[in-house]
């Protein structure tokens, strides 16, 4: 990878990753980690690590019986300085694996800069670690070649990025990290003012009012490597705070920037990654088809498995369960599951739990064997209707059917689920292959059962087509917004839209949504303002810097690719934080807690585990 690439003029010194057979015969100065240690008796050979790669020291005690004394003395994770000539290894002993492996250092002399406790995991070894243990002691887990080719990947990324809209008049802007609590979906975190006891900031959860108001301020085309936080259930693909590409333009429509990010994103998968980009240009999904095929907005689509509607062909079926939910709006879908005839009943009872847990009230099935169908359904349908649900769906000998009745929510969330499942199981996502796709013309509004409201499904400045501005009157749910979702490998990657650059049309959508209009001037006065004052039209994207690494890296957690990552409740185990404060601080601040919850320690160990 190119960061790794460093000359040692530029390090300045001559690093574990430098010397090779032409450097044969020089005096030289190593610092860095002892690796390894192998005491054969008379030689002692040390593995000497940094950063930039690993050299083989010996010493021989009759060359240098001093140093040797000292290196029996070494253990791992001490920090060393070695001087010493540069020696082509003894043939047969060089090790082609490393980039060092030609030679090795014949150590005159050893400094020992500090000493190290044993610790808690092995740092040398690609073992598995509990997480607790790694995150507590984070400064020595980053110091594994996993991580420390996580971090570089990561940098490059980044670099690439600023490089590429750097070169496209784009420009790096601050925005404040001490804002104004805004609802954007999740929680805000809060900050409390001592100038002003009882008003707290918040942390922004995206820079989006930021930047559109960039926009109005003329800057054109604004970018940032934005921290955003956000106060959420975590998972293995969200922390608490997380890194952006946040972008914002003037004058596009939604093709400019999908087509510039795409150029950007096939660019940074082919510098950074071995992977096959799929297919370029990137297939285009609207939402309405993806949610038909695969049962949601960010299909994996390194495989089949898509939802089939048999709603029709089932039409007048006298089966109770599927007549009631097709007379009632709903539809009957199925996938075909290759391979899986042969199921047992204990089997199909686990998927069928699986389906329940998304939501499902129950799951048919058909099992295609050699000697013929086996489903508990069959008894209830006709021979036509059976056909439509094996053959008419392309299912054949040695295939298991899952059928799902019901609300289409319903039918695409548990099938959806069933659907990842089964790509998981059958191992039918190529690892090797990045598959992106846009997902777009998302609804602008869904309904809010509990707020009793319309809600923004993104964000509450996202435009929509002109066409369908009659039916925020008539139909609201039905208006598609000009928003768009990149997915790669069934991630969100990243999501933007072009925006309302007009006040009255952006109070309309905040009054669907709820909002009254001394509401609204309080909470949004700012933009509404700004789009009186020649706003332009722009639109914008944010990209999870985060996510993309770890697809990249092919880490299942985003924790692996931040350095410093909060675990599952939230918790930084290294600082212990949050914490409780001392009863002055909020006393300043005008606070007093009503009831303390504990957080979680870890314990700490010693020795290695
Ligand atoms: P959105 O909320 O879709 O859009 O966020 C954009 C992208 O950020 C990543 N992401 C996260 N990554 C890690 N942890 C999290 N908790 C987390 N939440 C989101 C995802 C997501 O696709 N202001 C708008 C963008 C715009 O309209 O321009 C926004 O923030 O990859
Ligand atoms: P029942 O008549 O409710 O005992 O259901 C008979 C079969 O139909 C069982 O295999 C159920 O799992 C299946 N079934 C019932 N309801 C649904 C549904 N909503 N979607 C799919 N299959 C269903």
């Amino acid at each position: 990878m190119q960061a790794l690439d460093v000359s040692p003029d530029v390090i300045g010194r001559i690093t574990c990753g430098t010397l090779r057979a032409d450097h044969a015969g020089e005096q030289v100065t190593l610092q860095g980690w002892v690796n390894r240690r192998r005491d054969l008796g008379g030689l002692i050979f040390i593995d000497l690590r940094d950063r930039f790669g690993t050299t083989q020291v010996v010493f021989n005690p009759q060359v240098a019986p001093e140093a040797h004394e000292l290196a029996s003395g070494l253990r791992n994770e001490y920090v060393i300085s070695v001087s010493g000539t540069v020696n082509i290894r003894p043939e047969g002993t060089e090790n082609p694996r490393m980039a060092t492996g030609q030679i090795e250092l014949e150590a005159h002399a050893v400094d020992i800069l500090n000493e190290a406790k044993t610790p808690p995991f092995y740092i040398n070894e690609e073992v598995e670690v509990d997480e607790s243990l790694r995150l507590k002691y984070r400064y020595l887990d980053l110091r594994r070649p996993r991580m420390q080719r996580n971090m570089l990947l990561r940098y490059g990324i980044v670099k690439a990025i600023r490089n590429y809209l750097d070169g496209r008049g784009f420009v790096d802007v601050e925005t404040p990290l001490l804002i104004k609590s805004t609802p954007e979906g999740a929680r805000d975190f809060l900050v409390p003012s001592s100038g002003f006891p009882g008003s707290f900031y918040a942390l922004p959860q995206s820079p989006q009012q930021l930047k559109q108001l960039l926009m109005v301020a003329g800057l054109d085309r604004y970018y940032q490597i934005a921290r955003c936080f956000r106060d959420e259930a975590q998972r293995a693909d969200r922390q608490p705070e997380f890194t952006q590409l946040d972008i914002e333009m003037t004058f596009v429509d939604e093709q400019d920037i999908m087509s510039m990010m795409e150029e950007l994103y096939s660019e940074l998968t082919t510098t950074f990654s071995d992977k096959a980009i799929q297919q370029t240009p990137f297939p285009r999904l609207t939402y309405k088809e993806s949610m038909d095929r695969f049962g949601n907005d960010r299909p994996d689509l390194r495989f089949g498995l898509e939802l089939q509607d048999v709603s029709e062909a089932l039409a007048s079926t006298e089966f109770k369960a599927f007549a009631g939910v097709l007379a009632a709006g709903g539809q009957v879908k199925a996938i075909v599951v290759p391979g899986c005839a042969g199921y047992t009943r204990r089997e199909i009872d686990e998927v069928t739990e699986l389906a329940k847990q998304a939501g499902a009230k129950g799951l048919a099935t058909i099992q295609l064997n050699e000697e013929g169908i086996r489903s508990p359904i069959a008894k209830f349908l006709s021979e036509s209707e059976i056909g439509a649900l094996t053959t008419g769906i392309g299912a054949g000998t040695g295939d298991l059917v899952l059928i799902v009745a019901d609300q289409p929510t319903v039918v695409a969330k548990s099938l959806s689920a069933l659907r990842d499942e089964f790509g998981r199981r059958l191992e039918l996502a190529d690892p090797n292959v990045l598959a992106y796709c846009w997902v777009y013309e998302f609804p602008l509004l869904e309904w809010d059962e509990e707020g009793n409201r319309w809600d923004a499904t993104h964000n509450p400045f996202s435009g929509y087509y002109a066409e369908d501005e009659g039916l925020l009157d008539t139909d609201p749910g039905a208006v598609r917004a000009k928003q768009y979702d990149l997915v790669g490998n069934g991630n969100e990657l990243g999501g933007g839209s072009v925006r309302i650059h007009n006040r009255a049309k952006q109070e309309r959508v905040f009054a669907l949504m709820g909002h009254q209009v001394e509401d609204q001037a309080e909470r949004f006065g700012a933009i509404l303002d700004a789009l009186e004052y020649g706003a332009p039209p722009h639109g914008g994207i944010a990209m999870g810097i985060d996510r993309f690494a770890m697809l990249l890296a092919d880490e299942a957690s985003i924790r692996d690719v931040i350095a410093f990552p909060k675990n599952q409740r939230g918790v930084d185990l290294m600082f212990q934080a949050p914490a409780a404060v001392a009863a002055e601080q909020l006393d300043e601040l005008g606070l007093s807690v009503q009831e303390a919850v504990e957080v979680p320690e870890v314990a700490s160990t010693d020795g290695n585990s």
